[in-house]
């Protein structure tokens, strides 16, 4: 084929991929639901920016990564002015919510919540720590997690859980192992050092346009 044609061809492609007419060819699954847990904030945060690892000037403990996240529709077209909510423990898996009693301390530099929006590309991005393991019930320890809640007229609202990849304790998680392997692949993210020195997460999520 001659490079003229070749060109062509995937110039078409691009083409009609970006106006959704390849719909069938998209292999995304849809993120699957996770439970919203009793930790969502009652009352709205004061800081809710995309800095969760600094709270009046001060660094919280922990691991910091960076999540770059997009948000998608289920035929793989960027989702624009997504609202997408994060809400985690701290590094020692402590809440910062009334309905969390256990006895580890609470880090006051650490923003358990953040709101963002997606830009054009649907992309939106955050600096966080990675959450500490925390207790559900005597014999079951929760995996470190990131809730989330993504929302926008017209689409069908997602809650959901981001997951590290390699964590101890993912295999023995209940809510996690309600997943199949190809659910849990849309939710496990793995981290790796980029360019810019942060341990970096991609995380792809595909929400339901109505
Ligand atoms: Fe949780």
């Amino acid at each position: 084929m001659s490079f003229d044609r070749r060109k062509f061809i995937i110039g078409s492609i691009a083409g009609l991929a970006s106006k959704g007419i390849l719909a069938d060819s998209c292999k995304f699954l849809l993120t699957p639901q996770q439970p919203e847990g009793p930790f969502y904030p009652t009352t709205s945060p004061l800081d809710t920016d995309a800095d969760l690892t600094m709270v009046k000037g001060q660094q919280a403990k922990g691991q910091v990564v960076v999540v770059k996240g997009i948000i998608q529709d289920q035929f793989c077209r960027a989702v624009e002015n997504a609202v997408v909510e994060v809400w985690q423990a701290c590094h020692t898996g402590r809440y910062n919510h009334p309905s969390d009693t256990s006895r580890a301390k609470i880090d006051p530099h650490f923003q358990y919540y953040a709101l963002m929006k997606t830009n054009s590309k649907g992309e939106y991005s955050y600096k966080t720590i990675i959450p500490g393991a925390y207790k559900a019930s005597r014999y079951w320890t929760r995996p470190p997690h990131i809730h989330y809640k993504v929302s926008l007229r017209g689409y069908e609202e997602l809650i959901t859980q981001l997951y590290f990849k390699g964590n101890e304790f993912n295999q023995r998680d209940g809510i996690l192992n309600g997943l199949s392997n190809e659910e849990k692949n849309k939710v496990i993210v793995e981290f790796k050092k980029d360019e810019s020195g942060f341990l970096t997460g991609k995380f792809i999520v595909n929400i339901k346009k109505l």
